[in-house]
């Protein structure tokens, strides 16, 4: 393995993709408690199967950062600071919420791919087989959503 130096762009990015996902975090578990209306039960549970599996990614994305020698963000400062992602206070509305967390996808992919392109440089096959692995799972997981919101017509995208 190569040394901290060596890895440290793609350590940065690691960074901003562990605060972004926590702010992502913050977000889907607003919605789990927040959702009201017709949905309230899929989507409650959906939520909750979102921000149980983010806390399982950012915890690898920590440990990731420090396998490859670098340090990961610990508050939630640095973190807001740091994150692509804002954090969306939620009034309940379904809607919005879904266009919320497929939002936050997409931003969350952004950064992914970028972490993947900087891992393939450095020949880091690891880091860009975890991520690769993140970013079809959110793919997938944003078409659901898309899908979704195609159902419920109303919908801006
Ligand atoms: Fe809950």
């Amino acid at each position: 393995m190569k040394t901290k130096e060596v890895y440290s762009d793609l350590i940065k990015q690691l960074n901003n993709l562990l605060a972004s996902y926590q702010v992502a975090y913050f977000n889907i578990r607003a919605s789990h408690w927040m959702i009201k209306g017709e949905n309230f039960f899929e989507l409650h549970k959906v939520f909750e199967t979102a921000y149980n599996d983010a806390t399982v990614k950012i915890d690898a994305i920590a440990e990731r950062i420090l396998t490859l020698g670098g340090q990961p963000l610990l508050n939630a400062t640095d973190m807001l600071k740091l994150s692509v992602i804002k954090e969306n206070g939620q009034n309940g509305d379904q809607e919005k919420c879904v266009v919320a967390m497929l939002n936050d996808l997409k931003g969350l992919a952004v950064i992914e791919t970028e972490v993947v392109k900087l891992a393939q440089d450095h020949e880091d096959i690891v880091t860009a087989d975890l991520i690769t692995k993140y970013l079809g799972e959110q793919q997938k997981t944003a078409w659901m959503l898309s899908q979704f919101l195609n159902k419920r017509s109303t919908i801006t995208r």
